[in-house]
């Protein structure tokens, strides 16, 4: 009777343990997730405050700098944002980034290479240059969102 009672004790404390772990690791999938989505909110806020500046509707040219740097210093880490499983809960980010690596690479190395070029050129306060490597930039956050975040739903 005593062994029966010891036996089941056990396996409730291991199942208890393994309940435990599958709610740890859910936990922080939503937490990095969480981190994720302000990060990228992040971001999108520069592209906006700068597409201002860049379109001259704004005189705060001594900002840009700033803004540059942040989404240039953002996509030289991007993927880091995206360890694997963290493809479920409430998240946009599609399957297709941990299905299709070397693609998901090419796009996140396709925006670091245009956010640095567009930090590089706000450094040299030409504005021509900057405006086109604005635009560059735009389209380099467009080619992963198409591909690898879930469009929202109408
Ligand atoms: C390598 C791929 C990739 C690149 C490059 C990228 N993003 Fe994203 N972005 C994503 C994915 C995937 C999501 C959805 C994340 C989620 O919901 O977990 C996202 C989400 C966002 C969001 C919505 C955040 C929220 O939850 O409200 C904004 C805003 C955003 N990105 C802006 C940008 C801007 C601006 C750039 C370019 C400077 C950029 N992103 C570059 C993949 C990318």
């Amino acid at each position: 009777m005593l062994n029966i009672l010891k036996t089941t004790l056990s396996g409730l404390l291991l199942l208890g343990a393994a309940v435990w772990t599958i709610i740890a690791v859910a936990a922080e999938t939503e937490d990095i997730i969480k981190y994720r989505q302000g990060v990228m909110k992040s971001v999108g806020g520069h592209m906006a405050a700068a597409a201002q500046i860049v379109r001259g509707k704004v005189d705060y040219g001594d900002d840009l700098g700033y803004h540059a740097e942040s989404i240039a210093r953002t996509m030289q880490t991007v993927e880091s944002l995206f360890p694997k499983d963290t493809d479920f809960g409430e998240t946009r980010a599609l399957d297709a980034i941990w299905s299709e690596p070397d693609k998901f690479k090419a796009v996140s190395d396709e925006s670091r290479a245009a956010t640095s070029a567009f930090h590089d050129a706000v450094k040299s306060s030409d504005k021509n240059a900057y405006a086109a490597k604005f635009k560059a930039v735009a389209d380099a956050c467009k080619a992963c969102h198409k591909d690898f975040r879930e469009k929202k739903e109408q």
